[in-house]
């Protein structure tokens, strides 16, 4: 029995580092793939030497040639360009939206049986783009962004109630942008319900950062947007796909009827093992609650309207 294969795409910041923590927990063989010649090559070499120190077993190959991607289990895409300051994740769309379809295009050719995560922005749109070339069946196709939201939200409610971030747990669905839906109801310490621990003023301090997390990275880096925790949310939902954890992660998966919603990707809490995305959890939401995931759902709905077919 081999391990599995992972390819990640695009071997810029948040590849590289999605490559680094697969290796670090030594989840299957990767190989990552970008159109630049030698980065990817330099990276993943460099990524293996780490192996004696960091005594993980796996192969690490970079390339330019799908070739060496054949016959993935998961395919990772981060091709695209990342946001600058003023930038928002929609003004990626056009320049983004060719990438991943040729992208895609390439990794269904030679990996016709994987399971494919898009991190590429914008994110509804571009799993969308990739939905629509690959035709893949829902349970084999979702985008990595609440797992990121929800880890900047767990963050600063450990930072504020100062208490150790294993203990909390956070729930935003919705679209991976403004329109990001934080539900402070199902956001825990140890189980209990912030809202029972926190002043309303303040949760509604914290849930404005995590909308406005990524923006908060991009104006102090200048030169592009976050990457260690964008890498480590993806990787969290490789691990439990390859491991068939089981686990509930907020991830885009497309509704087909969940949410009353149909034909579109949303952020939604899943259950992801080996078969992908098994199955759509779907919460009782209260009617703010349903309004603003609406709102969301008719956001990525207007978006996905100007990519090319
Ligand atoms: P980056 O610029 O560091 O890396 C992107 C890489 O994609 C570059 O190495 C580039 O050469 C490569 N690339 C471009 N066209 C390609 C193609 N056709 N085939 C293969 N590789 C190609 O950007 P970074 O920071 O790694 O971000 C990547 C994408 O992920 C961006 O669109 C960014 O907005 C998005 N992102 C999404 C997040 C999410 O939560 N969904 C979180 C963080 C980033
Ligand atoms: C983020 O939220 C840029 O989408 C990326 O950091």
């Amino acid at each position: 029995m081999g391990r599995p294969k992972i390819t990640i795409v695009g071997a810029g910041n948040v590849g590289a580092t999605a490559a680094h923590w697969a290796a670090a927990k030594e989840i299957g063989d990767i190989v990552l793939i970008d159109i630049i010649e030698g980065v990817p090559q330099g990276k993943a070499l460099d990524l293996y030497e780490s192996a004696p120190v960091e005594g993980f077993d796996c192969r690490v190959v970079g390339t330019n040639d799908y070739r060496d991607t054949a016959g993935s289990d998961i395919v990772v895409v981060t091709a695209g360009i990342a946001r600058k300051p003023g930038m928002s994740r929609d003004d990626l769309i056009a320049t983004n939206a060719k990438i991943v379809g040729g992208v895609t295009d390439e990794v269904m050719k030679h990996s016709p049986k994987c399971i494919l995560i898009i991190v590429s922005n914008p994110l509804d749109a571009m799993v969308t783009m990739a939905h629509r070339r690959s035709r893949l069946p829902q349970n084999r196709i979702v985008g990595m962004a609440g797992v990121l939201d929800s880890a900047r939200f767990r963050t600063f409610i450990a930072m504020e109630l100062d208490v150790s971030v294993e203990d909390v747990q956070a729930c935003v669905l919705g679209g991976h942008g403004d329109t990001m839906v934080p539900l402070p109801r199902y956001s825990t310490v140890a189980g209990i319900p912030i809202t029972a621990l926190m002043k309303p003023g303040r949760i509604e301090a914290l849930v404005r950062r995590t909308r406005d997390g990524g923006a908060e990275i991009v104006n102090y880096l200048k030169t592009g947007s976050a990457f260690y925790a964008p890498g480590a949310s993806v990787i969290q939902m490789v691990e439990a796909i390859v491991k068939d954890k089981k686990r509930v992660l907020p991830c885009a998966a497309l509704l087909q009827g969940e949410y009353g919603e149909r034909d579109v990707f949303m952020g939604v809490p899943v259950k992801l093992g080996a078969g992908g995305v098994e199955k759509v959890i779907e919460l009782d939401l209260s009617p703010d609650e349903k309004a603003a995931f609406k709102k969301s759902a008719d956001h990525v709905r207007s978006l996905v309207k100007v990519l090319p077919a």
